[in-house]
């Protein structure tokens, strides 16, 4: 049975090799903030890190993960209080919400790489998806952790950021 160490945790994973990452984080062990769009590596909501790297986790198989660690946006922390969760709260980033998990991946491996990214870095590292058209936004949001100019409220204004601090536990699936 293939083992998988997933927001420090260690699981026993009965699914097959050829499963993709997604649907064992999502349908095996329960982590719905990490949300299916395309299952094609084209949308970017499905992001979590492997080993650090913003990936595509309907792109990666099981078998292919032997010893990796794998953080979702539930794992970034237990409260959205981690500094680009907070950015997205005070730019008031999501609409529907639905691409907000990923996207929130995707910046926080950003930040981590780049701590002060340029417009074109946003824009290179930044290829998923809203079809909500939060893209300004998101930049925003970006622009105010760089800065570590987030705020310190946990208030959740904006439609759908439960889902994108990972604090959805049942809803938004
Ligand atoms: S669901 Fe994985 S890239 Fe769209
Ligand atoms: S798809 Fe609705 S906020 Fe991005």
């Amino acid at each position: 049975m293939p083992a998988l160490r997933v927001n420090g945790r260690a699981f026993e994973v009965a699914a097959e090799a050829d499963t993709p990452l997604l649907w064992v984080l999502r349908d095996t062990i329960g982590l719905t903030g990490t949300k299916y769009g395309c299952g094609a590596g084209l949308c970017g909501a499905c992001t979590v890190h492997v080993d650090g790297v913003a990936t595509r986790s309907c792109q990666v198989l099981l078998g292919s993960l032997k010893d990796a660690n794998i953080t979702t946006i539930e794992g970034l922390s237990a409260d959205g209080s981690h500094p680009v969760q907070r950015a997205w709260i005070a730019a008031q980033v999501p609409q529907c919400g639905y691409c907000q998990s990923g996207m929130i991946m995707a910046a926080v491996a950003l930040l981590r790489d780049k701590p002060r990214p340029n417009a074109a870095d946003i824009a290179a590292a930044m290829t998923n998806i809203c079809r909500c058209g939060t893209y300004p936004r998101v930049a925003q949001a970006i622009a105010l952790a760089a800065a570590g100019t987030t705020g310190t409220t946990g208030a959740t204004g904006a439609t759908g950021m439960a889902g994108a601090t990972g604090a959805n536990k049942g809803g938004g699936r």
